[in-house]
């Protein structure tokens, strides 16, 4: 191996700093290089919905940033096991509203990512939450429901809402700062089933720290991914992936 390929961490889009507290603080990590060959469902959805969590087109979107490569990664968590999701809730439906914290603008698409989830895991029921009230919206195998993700007493009434229901997918794609992704991640665990993952989006460098700080303390079973695409410099293309068993 030459020097230059020996240097290849610095590919990361990480800042030195976060990229030496990983080195630092974390035992094991392992890298997938990998080429997208042949057709890929969940991007594909992604194009046809509206979601900027993957693309096939590099043109045509509803927002204007270049998109996330979670697709990508997801696909190869979940596509052997489409048919065995029943239950998947996502915080965070794509609010149109500018005066709304991590809002997809005034052409976001609300509801694309649940309608990516129901169109890819062909017989789940798909529940999704928003503190946007004009985002919510129920259709064929979704329902969506208000709820203010910094609030532990909104997040109790989500659940009571929804009922009696455990989840083999959780995903978090709201507000994204690491108060507001630990106060639903302390008030939702519960409802991961067994075998479950979680998944927390966007988590920008400067949060990983608090992130990594957090779950160690409390011992949970969590990885964080770096996601990298040749050519493109995305800060908040990272997740924080909890396995529950
Ligand atoms: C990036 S958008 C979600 C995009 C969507 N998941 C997709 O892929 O199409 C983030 C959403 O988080 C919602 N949000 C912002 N603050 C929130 C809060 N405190 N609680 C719940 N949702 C919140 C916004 O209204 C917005 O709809």
């Amino acid at each position: 191996m030459n020097e230059k390929i020996k240097y290849s961490k610095g590919s990361l889009i990480l800042p030195v700093r976060i990229d030496e507290f990983l080195y630092e603080n974390f035992d094991n990590h392992y890298s997938v290089f990998y080429k997208r060959k042949g057709a890929s469902l969940l991007n594909e959805l992604c194009d046809k919905y509206g979601s900027d969590k993957g693309e096939i087109q590099k043109t045509g979107h509803p927002y204007s940033w270049p998109s996330h490569t979670y697709a990508d990664f997801l696909e190869r968590q979940f596509g052997p096991f489409r048919t065995f999701v029943k239950t998947v809730f996502e915080c965070g439906l794509g609010s149109k509203n500018p005066s709304i914290s991590s809002n997809m603008t005034a052409s976001g698409k609300p509801g694309a990512s649940l309608r990516v989830w129901r169109d890819y895991f062909p017989f789940a029921q798909v529940y999704g939450a928003d503190i946007d009230k004009d985002a919510l919206f129920n259709e064929s195998r979704i329902s969506t429901f208000h709820c203010d993700q910094t609030s532990s007493e909104s997040i109790a009434k989500l659940w009571a809402d929804i009922g009696d229901i455990q989840f083999d997918l959780m995903i978090d794609d709201g507000l994204h700062t690491f108060e507001a992704g630990v106060s639903l991640f302390v008030n939702s665990i519960h409802k991961l089933r067994d075998g479950g993952v979680y998944i927390i989006e966007d988590v920008i460098p400067s949060s990983l720290v608090s992130f990594a700080e957090f779950f160690t303390s409390k011992n949970y079973n969590y990885e964080f991914i770096n996601l990298f695409r040749k050519d493109l410099r995305l800060g908040d293309n990272s997740l924080i992936v909890i396995r529950k068993f």
